[in-house]
């Protein structure tokens, strides 16, 4: 199987730390990915680095086999790939169904003047992005919260908001920042089988950072672990809980909590 995201080599250095240290691997078309580690191992930095968010100090970020390092966030985003984050972004005083709505027009097609002046294709691309939200909801379980305010909503549901907004983009690769973070364990369960839903509807590859290596080890197919910005390990979920360096890397983060 070909790889959609390849990362090769990539470093970022803030002053005299290595956050990610020469780190390698390749997302497989089509799979679920998870990126684990304790905390501050370095993943949401590599987020930041395939992102553009941040600059990258060494090495290669590769979608689709093109380099896409150091591009603007806004091409990265364009090429298809799009991210949550790990403290929910929402408009919080924006309905759910708005906060859908205004993720769908970014990738509408209409131009500023067509637009405000309301002429017709507006108007059809409009109705078309009213029930591209709508199906959206539908496919998310959030129809029944359409017009309920995002600030009112369970946490739960924020999380799941914000991952409906990432696929209002139409992302080729979903980037997921501990999606599961402060929810119980049955809402867990549940977004983890969402989030296998979500892959084969919507034909896209998932890459996917938890803090806790249990909560993965059922939805992804392949495991890269960090630990203070080096690989650590990386294969089936099977070999990495095995692991011993992977096991001691946990127990030590678990005493020192
Ligand atoms: N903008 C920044 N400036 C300086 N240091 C940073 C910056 N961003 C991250 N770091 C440092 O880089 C290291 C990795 O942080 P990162 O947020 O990537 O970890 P993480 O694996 O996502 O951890 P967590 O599980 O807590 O979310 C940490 O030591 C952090 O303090
Ligand atoms: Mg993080």
């Amino acid at each position: 199987m070909s790889a959609i995201l390849e990362l090769k080599g990539l470093t970022k250095r803030f002053g005299g730390l290595a956050a990610v240290n020469d780190v390698s691997f390749a997302v497989p078309e089509g799979g679920i990915f998870g990126l684990i580690g304790p905390n501050g191992a370095g993943k949401t930095t590599i987020f930041n680095l395939i992102t553009g968010v941040y600059k990258v100090t060494a090495g290669d970020v590769l979608f689709q086999d093109k380099p896409i390092t150091n591009l603007d966030p806004y091409r990265i985003a364009d090429a298809g790939v799009t991210r949550t984050f790990q403290n929910i972004r929402l408009f919080k005083n924006l309905s759910v169904f708005d906060n859908v709505l205004t993720a769908c027009h970014m990738s509408a097609h209409y131009s500023l003047a067509e637009a405000l002046f309301r002429l017709p294709r507006f108007g059809r691309e409009e109705k078309l992005l009213r029930e591209k939200a709508g199906n959206l909801l539908d496919i998310m379980g959030l129809s029944d919260r359409a017009y309920v305010e995002a600030n009112n909503l369970p946490y739960g549901l924020q999380r799941r908001l914000e991952i409906t907004r990432a696929l209002a983009l139409d992302p080729k690769l979903l980037l997921l920042d501990e999606p599961a973070a402060g929810m119980n364990p049955d809402e867990t369960l549940h977004l983890m089988r969402l989030i296998g839903e979500i892959r084969s509807r919507f034909k896209l590859s998932v890459l996917v950072i938890e803090h806790h290596m249990d909560l993965i080890m059922g939805v992804c197919e392949h495991i890269h672990v960090l630990n203070f910005g080096c690989t650590l390990a990386n294969g089936s979920p099977e070999s990495v809980a095995h692991d011993p360096k992977v096991v001691e890397a946990y127990l030590g983060a678990e005493e020192e909590e």
